[in-house]
């Protein structure tokens, strides 16, 4: 079972969060092999071959980063019938706008045929609601989010895809 991270992050934010994605992922179940790529240097055919695919971004003005909406436009591998993930930083704990870009992300998720879970809250705390979110380095509350969200995707590819 594969699954690819893929991020942009510019401050190292972002990168943060898709390690700690990556690592739970893997440590989720035997069998599942993680990797993180930053958008612009994804290998394509272990994205090919990933069940699974989590995007995340820095908030910008609001909303995701243009260099994820670039790669959501053109992500150069069929993506349809994965399972989906997302997550987000931004600099503010409440109404940065980190909610709005995962939602973005999503929406470019559904456009493309994929299948899209975070779990949401019913996978116990921490929360998720539509992926993991930080405020600026993910420590803490934001850390547990992000290795959550790892566990959950890791899991669910699991469950729709089998051990493949
Ligand atoms: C052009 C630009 C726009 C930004 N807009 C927002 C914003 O609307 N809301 C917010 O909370 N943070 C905003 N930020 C802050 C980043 O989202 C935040 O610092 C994030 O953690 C950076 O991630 P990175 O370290 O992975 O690059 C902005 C940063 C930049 C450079």
């Amino acid at each position: 079972m594969k699954i690819s991270v893929i991020y942009h992050s510019e401050t190292g934010n972002t990168r943060r969060m898709a390690e700690l994605i990556t690592s739970a992922a893997a440590a989720a179940a035997p069998g599942v092999e993680a990797r993180f790529f930053a958008a612009e240097g994804v290998d394509r055919s272990f994205l090919e071959e990933s069940r699974a695919v989590i995007i995340g971004c820095p908030t910008y003005q609001g909303s995701l980063s243009w260099q994820i909406k670039r790669f959501i436009d053109a992500p150069g591998v069929e993506l349809a019938g994965k399972l989906g993930g997302c997550f987000a930083s931004q600099n503010w704990p409440g109404g940065g706008g980190a909610d709005f870009a995962e939602m973005t992300i999503i929406a470019g998720m559904l456009v493309l045929g994929m299948l899209v879970y975070s779990g949401g809250i019913t996978q116990g705390q921490p929360f998720l609601h539509f992926g993991a979110v930080s405020a600026r380095s993910p420590e803490g509350i934001y850390e547990e989010r992000c290795i959550k969200l790892g566990e959950n995707i890791a899991r669910k590819a699991i469950e729709l895809f089998g051990q493949d």
